[in-house]
């Protein structure tokens, strides 16, 4: 039987932290499933097909592994996918407690997928994706942040919208 699992987030955007969780747990499982979800609390920056295609760009080269877009409840998708795990990476002791919570109630949800966290190497501890869209939308370096074949066309949007934005609020002034 295969092992798979999924490993759902806003990835927003894709960051090496969060390519790194997914090369482990390609080593781990037969097959692994980026799943990227509208967070509900949060204000995306980045369209979903936007997340997913720099995912799928970032992943081309890793065998077992695929990309989709979540619509309802993680646990539901990963009982229809046969998925034994859902995979989270945990960056910092503050992580954990909300990360044990989400475990806690996707476990109440559906007791056969179990939650695996896997820790972020030190390099990868301070990176978030807010991280990553704040220093590009300032025009400075993401290089090292976010997988080199999708650093050219993150930095090129983030730019273009915060200018976009800054015209929107000088408009706005007068
Ligand atoms: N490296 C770098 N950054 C990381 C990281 C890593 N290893 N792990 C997490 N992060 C960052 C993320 O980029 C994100 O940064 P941001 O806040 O700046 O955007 C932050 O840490 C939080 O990540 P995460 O906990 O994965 O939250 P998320 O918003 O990205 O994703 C979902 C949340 C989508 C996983 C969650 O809402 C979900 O499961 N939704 C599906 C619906 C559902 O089933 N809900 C019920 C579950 S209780």
């Amino acid at each position: 039987m295969q092992k798979i699992c999924v490993y759902p987030g806003s990835f927003d955007p894709i960051t090496m932290g969060h390519l790194e969780i997914i090369k482990n747990a390609a080593n781990i499982f037969d097959k692994v499933i980026v799943l990227v979800a509208i967070n509900p609390g949060k204000t995306h920056f980045f369209n979903i097909n936007e997340r997913a295609d720099f995912i799928r760009k970032s992943v081309a080269e890793i065998e077992n592994v695929e990309v989709d877009i979540l619509d309802g409840l993680l646990v539901n998708y990963a009982k229809k996918v046969g998925a034994m795990a859902i995979v989270k990476g945990l960056r910092a002791v503050s992580d954990f407690e909300y990360e044990f919570q989400m475990a806690l109630v996707n476990k109440k949800l559906n007791n056969e997928t179990q939650t695996i966290f896997i820790p972020a190497s030190q390099e990868n501890l301070y990176l978030s994706s807010s991280i990553v869209r704040q220093i590009g939308t300032m025009g400075e370096q993401i290089k090292g942040l976010v997988p080199d074949v999708v650093h050219d066309i993150i930095k090129e949007k983030l730019i273009k919208r915060n200018n976009l934005e800054e015209e929107k609020w000088a408009f706005m002034k007068y």
